[in-house]
């Protein structure tokens, strides 16, 4: 008999093929986003469950999923909607899909800097709405982007490749992790010890660290305060890094110039403040958002899953 998977949203169709192929799997074809007592329903007598960062495993989630659950192989490489501890405590596996994001992530990063530092969704709307009216020396003047300090937070997976994509526009590149990286990783990048000690050297600032406790609202007034004026602020990690209010005061005042932001606390009902603003370049999650990405996370959640069931641990291992 084949193992029974629960598919919380629609995959594209290669994944799905191969569930059908090798799986017992209910999909989801509408996408129809569930609610947990949903979810909790339809997972009734599944072995597994592959869903996404929009399905939330909280404590109390992981202790009512039927015992037949053995395993949750997210289709995502963040997995802070699992509380892991607990689902370490009920002995089931959780894997995530690192790498196979990492260049589409990077490149949206570049869009968010380039969207923000030259105005993009600025220019955009006025296009559309015919309030385009004139050319002049004055008008919509950005942020050059060549040649400047880009400051990461979280020199991980993505972030080395967003590195990389910067120094194509002849960016220097600083970084904080909670540990210095070898040199091969470092590629040349500066390190800093703490976040405070990256903050003045950014002109762009970008985060692609991990949303853990240690991290949440990293990003608040007082680091503000410590880069320079007219920074720009980008964010394809997670919204809770950031403190919204903090940032939106900063937008207002100009200490910072921009922001290009991709994740938002609250998705998608995000802060009002940001859509108020002109000098915010604003996307809806979709860092991993192309074709060859989402098939190649479908076919990483699915050699978890092979794994798992083989009898095999799974190379993805979160928990
Ligand atoms: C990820 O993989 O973590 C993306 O943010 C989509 O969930």
């Amino acid at each position: 008999m084949k193992p029974v998977v629960l598919v919380t949203r629609k995959l594209p169709d290669a994944v799905e093929e191969r569930l059908r192929r090798d799986y017992d799997a209910r999909l989801n074809p509408d996408d129809r986003l569930y609610t947990s007592e949903e979810m909790l329903a339809a997972a009734e007598g599944a072995d597994a469950i592959l869903p996404c960062h929009t399905e939330r495993f909280t404590a109390e989630v992981i202790a009512r999923l039927p015992a037949s659950v053995r395993a949750i192989a997210n289709f995502s490489v963040g997995y802070d909607h699992v509380d892991t501890a607990a689902a370490k405590k009920r002995g089931l596996i959780v894997t995530n899909t690192p790498d196979v994001l990492s260049d589409a992530t990077a490149e949206l990063t570049i869009m968010l800097m380039l969207g923000a530092a030259r105005r993009g969704g600025e220019g955009e709307r006025l296009v559309r709405a015919r309030e385009w009216r004139d050319w002049s020396p004055s008008f919509m003047v950005g942020t050059q982007m060549t040649g400047k300090r880009l400051g990461i937070v979280g020199l991980g997976r993505v972030g080395q490749v967003t590195a990389k994509r910067a120094r194509g526009f002849d960016m220097a590149i600083h970084y904080h992790n909670p540990r210095r990286l070898p040199p091969e990783a470092e590629a040349g990048a500066v390190f800093h010890a703490t976040p405070e000690a990256l903050m003045p050297h950014c002109d762009i600032l970008a985060f692609h660290c991990v949303a853990t406790p240690e991290t949440r609202l990293m990003l608040n007034a007082e680091r503000i305060a410590l880069l320079p004026d007219g920074a720009i602020v980008v964010n394809a990690s997670r919204g809770a890094v950031i403190d919204d209010e903090a940032l939106i005061a900063a937008l207002k005042s100009g200490k910072v110039a921009a922001a290009g932001l991709d994740v938002f606390n609250n998705e998608p009902d995000i802060h009002p403040g940001y859509r108020a603003l002109a000098n915010t370049f604003l996307m809806p999650h979709i860092g991993s958002a192309t074709r060859e990405t989402r098939d190649a996370m479908g076919f990483r959640a699915l050699d978890n899953l092979d794994a798992i069931f083989a009898g095999r641990d799974p190379g993805d291992r979160v928990a």
